[in-house]
Parts: structure tokens; sequence; C-alpha cells
């Protein structure tokens, strides 16, 4: 699954912006956003978290969570919310649109319109397989037949329990819409990382744990996951913690008797390991790091806030191409940062930063200027560029 292209309307610090271009400059797998305090990285984060919300509950309930619509609406705007976002299930399949706009009605947010469409064939209009306004409209409910028009397919009208309810939520039996069922699941399986150090380290209520949760408070459980069902990926983690931290030697995830879950690292110059309260945070957050792009079933879309803190500089070169490891096994990944460490360890064409300017923050791609394309070609990294001042607009005025 591929994103290819994201347009923000109206949702908090983002006006109107689109990031990535379908059809000259997709998205690439890794993306790097950098940008100063407050210019929308998180944000532009959020957008998936918005929308897992509003999937799994309704758009009400995802906007109250944020403070309701008024407050999520861009200050001093009156349209709708609204998101375009394109995307691909596998290279060779089409481009699917999906499109939602919010609004607000009578003092409620409702489904003003949601649609979701793509092109048969290489030619002529994308065709709408799902089509509704305020909590009515249609879907196309035989995508795989062979026919030669859109007019031609079966189309069936259908009401949701409510106009706050998304359509790719609430249609009836939802397997027979295959784009549909596509996005959500990119949506439902979406993960967001913003690990915090405290949180990791203090031991778990046994438990079962298969992915590692944001902040990373499940580290030890999702460790002895590994351990014993991955032993292969468990042993390929260590080695690398091994390589990365001197004096790593082991790690083991232990119950204790009154049935909770510790993490002990075993340094080789010493006989008893140290439990993960007592060492390094660096230590710690490589581990997490590893287990969390070792996941044997990867995320789809992976948005890691941050994750240059407590690691020593040259380590985000190998972290930056972990990312990339990820993304092979179909997964895309978006990575903030304020690291020029880490950014001289990525692409070009990865890297985009954000402006803001009279309240509003516009996003630029670094692979659409000249003068680092010409640097970059003459070897420059990205990191030394971005200390120059050669992200234009990029740092606080
Ligand atoms: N409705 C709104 N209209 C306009 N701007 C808004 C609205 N709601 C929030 N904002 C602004 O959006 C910004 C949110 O920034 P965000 O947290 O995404 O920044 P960030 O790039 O992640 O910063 P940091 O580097 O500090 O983590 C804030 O500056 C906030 O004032
Ligand atoms: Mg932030």
């Amino acid at each position: 699954m591929r994103i290819e292209s994201i347009e923000i309307k109206n949702y908090r610090v983002f006006k109107d912006v689109q990031i990535g271009d379908a059809n000259n400059s997709p998205l690439p797998d890794l993306s790097v956003f950098v940008g100063a305090n407050g210019s929308g990285k998180s944000t532009l984060f959020d957008v998936f978290g918005f929308l897992r919300d509003a999937l799994i509950g309704n758009v009400h309930s995802a906007l109250q969570k944020r403070g309701g619509f008024k407050e999520v609406r861009s200050r001093n705007t009156d349209g709708p919310i609204a998101f375009e976002i394109k995307f691909r299930e596998s290279s060779k399949k089409p481009l699917v649109t999906y499109n939602l706009q919010i609004d607000e009605h009578d003092g409620r947010p409702i489904v003003a319109r949601e649609i979701l469409k793509y092109r048969r064939g290489s030619s002529g209009q994308p065709w709408h397989f799902l089509d509704f306004s305020n909590g009515a409209g249609s879907a196309i409910t035989n995508e795989m037949d062979e026919v030669e028009s859109e007019q031609d397919m079966q189309r069936e009208e259908q009401v949701l329990e409510s106009p706050e309810i998304l359509a790719i939520k609430g249609l009836g039996q939802f397997q027979r819409f295959l784009a549909a069922s596509a996005f959500r699941r990119l949506i439902e399986d979406w993960h967001v990382s913003d690990f915090h150090i405290e949180q990791a380290r203090p031991s778990q209520e046994a438990g079962v744990a298969q992915h590692l949760s944001a902040t990373g408070d499940n580290l030890p459980l999702v460790a002895q996951f590994l351990y014993e069902r991955h032993p292969k990926i468990f042993k390929e983690i260590l080695r690398k913690m091994t390589q990365r931290v001197p004096g790593v030697e082991k790690v083991e995830a232990e119950s204790t008797v009154d049935g909770r879950i510790v993490l002990r690292f075993q340094d080789g110059a010493f006989k008893d390991p140290f439990i993960a309260r007592y060492v390094s945070d660096g230590t710690i957050k490589m581990f997490a790091y590893l287990v969390l792009l070792h996941d044997p079933t990867p995320h789809p879309l992976l948005c890691v806030e941050e994750p240059e803190n407590q690691l020593y500089p040259r380590l985000l070169e190998e972290l930056a191409e972990e990312f990339r490891d990820y993304t092979y096994q179909g997964g895309q990944v978006m990575v903030s940062t304020h690291s020029p460490d880490f950014l001289n360890a990525v692409k070009l064409d990865e890297v985009f930063w954000l402006i803001k300017k009279d309240g509003y923050t516009q996003v630029h791609r670094a692979s659409e200027n000249e003068l680092l394309q010409n640097l970059t070609k003459e070897g420059d990294l990205l990191g030394s560029l971005w200390k120059q001042g050669l992200f234009q607009g990029v740092d606080p005025q």
C-alpha cells in the first residue's frame, strides 16, 4: 500500500496544502519532515489519527476529542475541513482517490461529501465507486466485473445510520467494496510512534503484546513475544544492539515471581545484567526502535516523531536505513525530525520542509529546489544544507 499524495484543507494549521503529487512526484516510501516548533509536523500525522478516530467512532467523536469543529477548522476560514488521499494497493493497481469533506450543520459536524474513485483502464474519467453526502449515497457492488462503462456497474443506494458516520465504515456487507476495504485497512492499521523513555522502562504486568504501542510502554511484552514466537527476528535485533551500543551483549525479557515482565540488559564486562530501569536512555531507545522496525506484521503506514533524541549521532544514519528496510516489507514511513544528523542520512527526494506564514503552513519539497538539487549532486548533505539556511523560510523568523 502506498499513499502517493495528501491534500488537506482547513485542518488546523493546514489551510490548504498538498504533499506529494501522484502524477509527477508521488510521496516516497520514506518521507522526512522538518519545520520549526508549531509548524504542523504532529498535526500532519494527526490527520491519520483523526481519520482513524472517525472510522472507529464517527466524525463528531473524532472532532470532540480534538476540541470540536470550531477548534479544529483552520482559524478565520469558513469552508469545510477536507482531505484528499491518493493511494495504490500495489504498484500494478490503479490510483484510488479518497475524498472527504466535513462541514457543520445546525451545530453538528456532518460528512458533507465522501467519494472513493478510480479509473478503470488507462483513460477517461475516474468512476465513483462510492459517493455519499449527508448520510446517503450509493456504492458500486461489483467492482471485479468486466464492464465497459460506469453506467453498467451495479449501483446500490444506501442510507447510513447517521450523517456523522463515514460511508467506508457504515456500508452494509462491507467486503463487497474492494477499494473501500483497502483504504479502511490502511487507516485502521496506521501507527504513530512518539516514544517516551520513561514509559518504556518500568516492568509490565504479564500479558501479550505483538505491536509496540505509541509511547513504547509495552516494550517488555513485545520483546518477550518476539523472543518466544520469532526467535530469528529477536536474534537479529540483538545482533544489531551489540553492534550499536557498546557493552550490550544480551537482552532478555524475564518474568518475575509477582507475574511481571522485566527487561534485562547484559553488559559483557559484568556478571549480573542491568534491569531496564538502570540502563542508558539511548540503549532503551535503540532497542525500542529495533523492536518497532522488526515487527513481523508491519504497519501499512508508520509515523515516527523525532527519532533522534537520546541516540548517538552516527546511529541516526543506520536508523534511516532501518526505516527504509521497513518500507521494503510493504509499509510506508513518515518521520518528523529536528536533527541535522538524521537529515544527513536521507535523500533529496525524501525531504519536505514546513513553513508557517501568517498563521498557516505551507509544505515545500527539497527535490523541487534547484539549488538543493545541484548541491546534493555535488555531494553536499541535506543536514548541512539545512543548517546553512538553504531550506528557505524554514527557520523561525
Ligand atoms: N484551528 C487552527 N487554526 C490554525 N492553527 C491552528 C489551529 N489549531 C492549532 N493550530 C496551530 O497548529 C500548530 C500545531 O503545531 P504542531 O504541534 O503540529 O507542530 P509541530 O511541528 O509538531 O511542532 P513541534 O516541533 O514543537 O513538535 C500550533 O502552532 C497551533 O497554534
Ligand atoms: Mg510536534
